[in-house]
C-alpha cells in the first residue's frame, strides 16, 4: 500500500487545468445502460472509482474502451443485470446503476453499496421512490432483489431530502417509463444537470434540473451520443484550498466558476484575490487568511459537505476561530483527529467543529480514512514545517487523478512512496 509524503513548501504559483467531475462520470457512465449504440465520454478522468464502474459495466457485458481522457463505450451485448457483491462494495455510487439496470431489464439484484465512511449511507430515499414507480424490491441477506413485472410508472414523487444519488437513480429509472414523472425535493448539484444534459442528448425529455422540481417525459428508447463532462468543482476547490493554506499565486484553468461559487466567496471573504473569467479562476493569498466566523454545509447551491476537510485544513493556519456545521454526514470529521497530529487547534462536538488557527503546523505520519479527508490532510502538509506523510493512497486515488504530479506543477514537494 503506497502513501504520499509532502513536504511543508512556500508559497504556489504557475496554472493548472482541473480535471472531470468523478461525482458526474459515475452516473453518466451508468446512464449508458439505457442507451442503444455508442456512447463517447470525454474529459473522463483516470480515478479508481472510474476503474470500478469500468468493471461493472464489463460484468454486464458492455465494451469500454479508453482513449486518453474518452471512453468509449457500447451497451449493445449486455446480458446481465446483476452487480456482485465484491464490486457493488468498492464504491457508494454504485447503487446508481439500480436505476438504469432496472429501466433496462425490468429486474435487477445488487447488494448494499460500500463507499467512505461518513456515518450510516442509508438507501432508503431511493428505495421508496423506486418503489413509488412500481419496482418491488426485496431486501434479504444485504441483497436487493428488484422486479417491475408491469414496467416502470411515472408519478410525482417528493424526495425527504434532496439527495444526489436518490435523485440520479429516479431520474435514470423514469427516463423510459410510462408518462410523466415529477421529482420534487430533489437534489440541484451541477453533476445533476450534466446528467439531465447528457440525457437529454440521447433522446430523453428532462427539464428543471438544478432547480428544486425535475420533469421527466418518458419516451420509447435513448441512443448513443457525444459529451463532454463538467469539471470537477470539488478538485477546484481543493487546489483553491491549497493556495489558501500556504499562500501564493495560481491560476485553475478549465473550470466552471459559478459551480463553487459557495466556496470561493468564502476564499474572498478570508482576504483572496480572485479574478474570475468564464472558465477559470486566479486566486492570490498574499499572506495568512483570516478566519472565517460560521461555516455550514447544506445542499447545493450551498457550501458544500464535500469542501468542508479542505477549508479545514486552511482555517487551521489561518487568523482566528473558525465555527464549522456539518449538516449532510453524521460522521465527516474523521480528518480531525489526523490534524490534531499535525498541530491543529481543533474542537468536535457532535455536528459542530470549532478551528482556532495557527501561524503553522508541523508535520506527522497521519492516516486517511475517506476522499476528502485525505485531501485536507495533503492540504495540512503543505502548510506544515517538515515532512508529512499520509498512509494508504486508495483513497485520494478515487477522487483525484495523480495530484502530487499537480501539486509538483505549481512549487508543491509532495511524493507518493
Ligand atoms: C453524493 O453522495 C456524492 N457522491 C458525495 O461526494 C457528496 O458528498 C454527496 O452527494 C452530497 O453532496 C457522488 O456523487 C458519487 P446524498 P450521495 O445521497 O449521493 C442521506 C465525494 O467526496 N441519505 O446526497 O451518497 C445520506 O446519508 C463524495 O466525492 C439518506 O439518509 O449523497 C447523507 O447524510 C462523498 N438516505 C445525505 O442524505 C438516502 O436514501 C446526503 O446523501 C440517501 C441519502
Amino acid at each position: 500500500m503506497s502513501s504520499i509524503i509532502v513536504k511543508g513548501s512556500n508559497k504556489l504559483e504557475g496554472e493548472i487545468s482541473i480535471q472531470g467531475s468523478k461525482n458526474s462520470i459515475l452516473p453518466i457512465l451508468a446512464a449508458t445502460i439505457l442507451c442503444k449504440g455508442e456512447c463517447v465520454i470525454h474529459s473522463c478522468p483516470k480515478l479508481s472509482d472510474v476503474e470500478v464502474s469500468i468493471k461493472i459495466l464489463n460484468y454486464l457485458g458492455c465494451t469500454v474502451e479508453r482513449e486518453e481522457d474518452t471512453l468509449i463505450i457500447n451497451t449493445n451485448n449486455i446480458n446481465r443485470y446483476d452487480i456482485p457483491n465484491d464490486l457493488m462494495r468498492e464504491m457508494r455510487s454504485s447503487i446508481v446503476f439500480l436505476g438504469s439496470i432496472i429501466s433496462r431489464f425490468k429486474k435487477a439484484r445488487l447488494s448494499f453499496p460500500g463507499g467512505c465512511e461518513l456515518g450510516p449511507r442509508p438507501i432508503d430515499i431511493h428505495l421508496k421512490s423506486l418503489r413509488q414507480m412500481g419496482i418491488d424490491i426485496i431486501e434479504n441477506h444485504g441483497i436487493l432483489e428488484c422486479e417491475a413485472c408491469d414496467g416502470l410508472i411515472a408519478t410525482k414523487l417528493s424526495l425527504s431530502f434532496p439527495s444526489v444519488g436518490a435523485t440520479e437513480n429516479v431520474m435514470l429509472a423514469a427516463v423510459n417509463a410510462r408518462g410523466t414523472t415529477i421529482i420534487t425535493n430533489c437534489a440541484r448539484e451541477p453533476e445533476i444537470c450534466d446528467l439531465a444534459d447528457y440525457l437529454n442528448k440521447c433522446g430523453a425529455k428532462i427539464c428543471g434540473a438544478g432547480e428544486g422540481t425535475i420533469i421527466i417525459e418518458g419516451v420509447k428508447e435513448l441512443h448513443g451520443t457525444e459529451h463532454k463532462v463538467i469539471p470537477d468543482r470539488i478538485v477546484a476547490s481543493t487546489f483553491m484550498s491549497a493556495v489558501g493554506a500556504v499562500g501564493g499565486d495560481v491560476v485553475l484553468k478549465n473550470v466552471v466558476p459559478h459551480h463553487f461559487e459557495s466556496v470561493s466567496s468564502v476564499f474572498k471573504e478570508a482576504g483572496a484575490m480572485l479574478k474570475v473569467k468564464n472558465d477559470s479562476i486566479r486566486i492570490k493569498v498574499p499572506q495568512q487568511l483570516n478566519s472565517i466566523s460560521t461555516i455550514r454545509t447544506t445542499p447545493y447551491p450551498g457550501f458544500p459537505t464535500d469542501a468542508q476537510a479542505l477549508l479545514m485544513a486552511v482555517m487551521s493556519v489561518s487568523k482566528g476561530t473558525t465555527v464549522f456545521i456539518e449538516n449532510i454526514f453524521e460522521n465527516r470529521y474523521k480528518h480531525v483527529g489526523e490534524l490534531l497530529k499535525l498541530g491543529a487547534n481543533i474542537n468536535v462536538e457532535g455536528r459542530v467543529a470549532v478551528v482556532k488557527g495557527k501561524k503553522r503546523l508541523s508535520g506527522a505520519f497521519v492516516e486517511a480514512y475517506d476522499l476528502r479527508g485525505s485531501a485536507s490532510l495533503l492540504i495540512a502538509g503543505l502548510a506544515a514545517d517538515g515532512v508529512t506523510e499520509i498512509s494508504d493512497t486508495s483513497y485520494i486515488d478515487r477522487g483525484y487523478e495523480n495530484i502530487e504530479n499537480m501539486l509538483n506543477s505549481i512549487g508543491g514537494l509532495v511524493k507518493r512512496i
